[in-house]
């Protein structure tokens, strides 16, 4: 595996190659993290994994001085995963005249869930992978759906902008008592851990009462943030899975349950998928 430090040593590699696999992150890398590059390989010849704190996209200060890293660990996990490359850009390169002012924006997708809570954040988002993609030139890239609306908004802009690249979706993975991986799980207390159950718990509930036919979802909807209500909820409901419009009956094209919420300062996000039928 090599390290490539400079957008000129990404360029140089990307050159040439028939297919490359591409799995963006912000280190401190987990089981999820490792879905997404084992299937990256699985599909490419190549695969590329970027590793990248991206302050443009933390609208609080404390969230990213407190997030979670350790590079020596990650280089371990993926070189015994075989992956070709490591991207690790250094911030001075990335954003030369600190965040720039540019946007690319979706003004109703990311008015949606997180995006109504964290300004700035999606628009901080797309960028660097807008950025990332035209250092890194892609066949394939890969997302984790456990950041369902981050995933929806790469999609569109990579078809929007015309990149020559696909985007794949790929299943959240969870820990077995269920609890989503997140890098941030560190910074839980084990109660706190064992607190945050609750939300994959009750998004399971809401699910299994979709599926057995329940379509009063403004009362799933109640049931849920009942189920949740020792926690510090941001939001927590049933949604289009393509619109990310609130529902309240069933619609065409499948329901995303999703919940964000605080336990012990740490916001943690979670949703369970249905297909449409
Ligand atoms: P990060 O949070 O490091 O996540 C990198 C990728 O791993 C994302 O696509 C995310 O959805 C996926 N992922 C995280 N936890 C997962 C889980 N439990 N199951 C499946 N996939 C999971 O998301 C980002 O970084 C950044 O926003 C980034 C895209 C790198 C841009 O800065």
């Amino acid at each position: 595996m090599i390290q490539l430090d400079t957008v000129k040593a990404m360029r140089a590699f990307s050159r040439d190659k028939a297919s490359l696999g591409f799995v963006p992150t912000m280190g401190f890398l987990h089981e999820g993290h490792l879905s997404l590059v084992r299937r990256a390989k699985a599909e490419n010849e190549y695969t590329v994994v970027s590793i990248f704190v991206n302050p443009a996209q933390f609208n609080d200060a404390n969230d990213l001085e407190k997030y979670p890293t350790d590079l020596e660990r990650d280089l371990v996990l993926l070189e015994r995963e075989g992956v070709d490359a490591v991207f690790i850009p250094k911030r001075d390169e990335v954003y030369p005249e600190g965040t720039p002012t540019v946007k690319i924006r979706y003004d109703a997708l990311m008015g949606r869930l997180c995006g109504a809570f964290r300004e700035n954040h999606f628009e901080g988002m797309l960028l660097i992978v807008h950025n990332l993609f035209m250092w890194v030139s892609p066949t394939r890239a890969y997302f984790g759906l456990k950041d369902y609306q981050q995933f929806l908004l790469v999609e569109k802009m990579a078809r929007d902008l015309a990149f020559p690249v696909t985007v794949h979706g790929c299943p959240l993975v969870r820990e077995e008592d269920g609890l989503a991986l997140s890098s941030r799980n560190v910074r839980l207390s084990t109660k706190g851990r064992s607190d945050a159950l609750v939300i994959s718990r009750s998004l399971f509930e809401a699910k299994a009462d979709v599926e057995r036919g329940g379509v009063n979802f403004a009362l799933i909807k109640k049931n849920l943030h009942a189920a949740l209500n020792s926690l510090r909820i941001e939001y927590a409901s049933l949604y289009d899975a393509q619109t990310l419009e609130e529902l309240t009956l069933p619609g065409k094209n499948g329901v995303l349950i999703a919940v964000a919420a605080y336990v012990e300062g740490v916001r943690l996000i979670d949703n369970v998928l249905i297909e449409p039928c």
